[in-house]
């Protein structure tokens, strides 16, 4: 090989590592990987299992956090935010992480207010009220608002050390949007359903819009370190099964679509997504065509069920009733049995169908763990 060459190779070996380096970083190896391979169809050693909301009030070394910080310093402060991720993964064998972080932080960073009332939830001091109001967000440069989530993951990557995997997170664009318009949780969504019908145009604008962040997201995410990413549709079940169809899917679609673009262009590998549209076991066929790997499902629908509905290739995830986890530990561990069994070893992921509930006793955490890795 004459110098020229050579120098040429070189260059070229070093434009590659530099780029490389730019968009992955160098993290312990991992050690446990069921979630990883529960995700991909791989056989696993045991069914993995992690919680919606594993790190929350139910745990008192997080009360005490929240007790000193507001809820979203904890999001914005990598030291807290990783400390409050990390609590649950002292106390139970589980088999992920889910960084501690929230879905609201992406209508922060288009510049709204939103605050955190304890016994009440999330606050939007001034909501969307009519389409005029859309001109006040500023989607521009959201994602490097929103790198305190990705300095985060890598830090959280560090601390596990290759324990288990870290998974990322974002709301879907219609409970987004639910949010932004209601000001705070609803019973009823009813002045974002009525934006459905009294301005459906301006409707397609603000979905575009939290998409297109939304991709910016996750790609984030995942350059930070995130092993898998779970998508919330949590407001689904205000829709109804057309309404879902029509209006929350192609943008939930879109995500996957332009993810998977947006990482393949750049080489970055593509991590394993998951879809939990709660209320929407009405779908779960068009559901399974979107290409997420994995689908989440709420408590009201059953294992058996699920599983032809979505065929062969696909992942399940969940799904007992979280206020099942306020029966005795025999029942909890005769109900998580049967679950499991039911799902079986393959292409499952153990989790309740919705958020763990701040009351629910340590115990009911432990026999749900301890049952779902003996079940089979
Ligand atoms: O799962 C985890 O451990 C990661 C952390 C996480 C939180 N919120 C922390 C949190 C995740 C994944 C979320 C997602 C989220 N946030 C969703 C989708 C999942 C779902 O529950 O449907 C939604 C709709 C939100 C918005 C939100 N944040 C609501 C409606 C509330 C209040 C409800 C409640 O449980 O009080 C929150 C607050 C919130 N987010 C808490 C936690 C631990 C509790 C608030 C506190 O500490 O004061």
């Amino acid at each position: 090989m004459d110098i020229f060459c050579k120098l040429h190779l070189f260059i070229l070996s070093n434009i590659f590592i530099f780029e490389y380096s730019t968009c992955t970083k160098d993290f312990p190896p991992l050690k446990n990987d069921n979630l990883l391979r529960a995700a991909r169809g791989e056989p696993v050693d045991r069914v993995p299992v992690w919680v919606m909301r594993q790190a929350g009030r139910y745990l008192p070394e997080f009360q005490e956090v929240r007790k000193q910080h507001d809820f979203f310093t904890v999001c914005r402060t990598p030291e807290l935010a990783c400390e409050v991720t990390m609590q649950p993964l002292r106390r139970f064998d589980l088999d992920a992480s889910i960084i501690f972080s929230d879905i609201l932080v992406i209508p922060q960073a288009f510049g709204m207010t939103v605050e955190m009332h304890a016994g009440v939830g999330p606050v939007f001091p001034e909501p969307l009220q009519t389409p005029a109001d859309l001109s006040k967000l500023k989607p521009e440069g959201a994602v490097d608002r929103l790198s305190y989530v990705g300095d985060a993951i890598t830090m959280m990557r560090h601390l596990l050390d290759g324990r288990v995997p870290l998974i990322g997170f974002t709301g879907a664009p219609w409970t987004l949007m639910g949010y932004m318009i209601e000001g705070g949780g609803s019973k009823t969504m009813s002045k974002a359903k009525a934006w459905l019908t009294d301005y459906p145009e301006d409707t397609k604008k603000l979905l575009t819009m939290l998409t297109t962040a939304i991709v910016d997201y996750l790609e984030m995410q995942v350059k930070a370190g995130a092993q898998l990413l779970q998508v919330f549709e949590s407001s689904a079940e205000h829709l109804t099964k057309e309404d879902f169809l029509n209006i929350a899917v192609p943008y939930i679609k879109d995500i996957h679509d332009k993810l998977t673009q947006r990482l393949t262009s750049q080489s970055i590998p593509l991590v394993p997504m998951t879809l939990f549209a709660k209320g929407a076991g009405h779908s779960l066929k068009e559901q399974a065509a979107l290409g997420y790997d994995i689908i989440g499902l709420d408590w009201t629908v059953d294992p058996e069920e699920a599983r032809k509905e979505v065929g062969p290739n696909i992942t399940l995830q969940g799904n007992l009733d979280p206020q099942d986890m306020y029966k005795t530990p025999e029942e909890i561990r005769s109900l998580v049995t049967d679950m499991v069994r039911k799902f079986g070893k393959t292409r499952y992921i153990a989790n309740l169908g919705h958020g763990i509930t701040p009351q629910t006793p340590i115990v009911s955490m432990e026999v749900l763990v301890d049952a779902v890795h003996k079940a089979l």
